[in-house]
């Protein structure tokens, strides 16, 4: 377990006299960066020193996310006319965060990706596949997709647009150079439901819980405006911490090349894995930095505590 700091400087960072506006904190003798520049260089990281990437991108011209955000007290999507970039560009831009990624992955590193198709105002009205983009993205820098998992949204906007459904769902995209990923199954078991199949002591009983399906249930965090409005699209806690409990081990690094909240680094941080992030966008400096400091590691009686925000 890397426990020590200038273990951790030494290992992971390839620089330690940063050029770029971080923040910096060191918990339980681990330590948390979160540099506000563009993912598409994290000249800051070693190759191959990093576990898990746990990252959502932006998707598209869906929102945007350069405002302050204490101004707005919602945030709506931005028309396609909006938008200055094509799709075609938003992409090559997301191909060089990804290269990025596949630079500082272990080759037993697993890269998770949260993505949605774009389903409304497109400019035909058809939806844009971005997940399976992304996928054939990683495959064309040989880096395969080995696993699509839904996140079923527990709650969401009470309404439809136009002839589509509520959207309650999301993809979870799990890309590996290898095979042979770290996979902790036995860290993410569940009590098997009251009615399950086999009955207490079937064969087919795990001892130690029920493996998850490939569908994540969980409610996102509530951003309807006011003062529990802190980012547009954050992570549910639950989400980031099966991910890093299913792929990492304890003193492990956790990067996320598109921070928002900080809600990655925050859960690293609870779960006791080294926290590296990247926000291009320094308005979200002090959430960041409250996400952080006001998550507790596991054992301690708070998780995340965003009240003084
Ligand atoms: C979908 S949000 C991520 C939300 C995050 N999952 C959370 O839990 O809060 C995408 C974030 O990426 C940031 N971003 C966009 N382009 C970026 C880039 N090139 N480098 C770093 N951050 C970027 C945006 O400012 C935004 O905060």
């Amino acid at each position: 377990m890397k426990t020590s700091i200038y273990a951790i400087k030494k290992e992971i960072l390839a620089n330690p006299n940063y050029s770029t506006e971080i923040s910096k904190f060191t918990f339980n003798r681990m330590d948390y960066f979160v540099f506000y520049k563009d993912s598409s260089n994290m000249d800051e990281i070693k190759n191959k020193s990093v576990q898990l990437i746990v990252t959502s991108p932006p998707y598209f011209n869906l929102k945007d996310y350069s405002s302050p955000i204490k101004s707005q007290s919602s945030q709506l999507p931005a028309s396609p006319k909006q938008t200055k970039k094509s799709y075609d560009e938003y992409l090559n831009e997301l191909m060089n965060v990804w290269k990025e990624c596949a630079r500082v992955i272990k080759d037993d590193g697993v890269i998770f990706v949260n993505v949605d198709i774009i389903r409304i105002k497109t400019p035909t009205g058809n939806v844009i596949p971005l997940p399976f983009h992304i996928m054939n993205q990683f495959e064309s820098i040989g880096i395969g997709c080995k696993d699509v998992y839904v996140y079923k949204k527990l709650t969401g906007v009470p309404f439809h647009f136009g002839r589509k459904l509520k959207n309650r769902s999301e993809y979870l995209l799990v890309f590996s150079k290898s095979n042979k990923y770290k996979w902790n199954l036995d860290g993410i078991r569940t009590p098997y439901p009251k009615n399950y199949i086999y009955p207490p002591g079937h064969k087919r009983r795990n001892p130690i819980g029920e493996a998850p399906s490939t569908v994540w249930e969980f409610v996102p965090p509530f951003q309807s405006g006011g003062k529990n409005h802190y980012h547009y699209c954050p992570f549910p806690d639950g989400l980031v911490d099966r991910a890093i409990k299913l792929f990492t081990d304890v003193g492990d690094v956790v990067l996320d090349p598109f921070l928002g909240s900080g809600k990655v680094v925050a859960r690293a941080k609870y779960l006791k894995r080294i926290g590296i992030g990247y926000e291009i966008n320094p308005a979200f400096k002090s959430v960041i930095e409250s996400m952080i400091k006001g998550t507790q590691t596991e054992g301690t009686k708070k998780s995340s505590d965003l009240s003084k925000l």
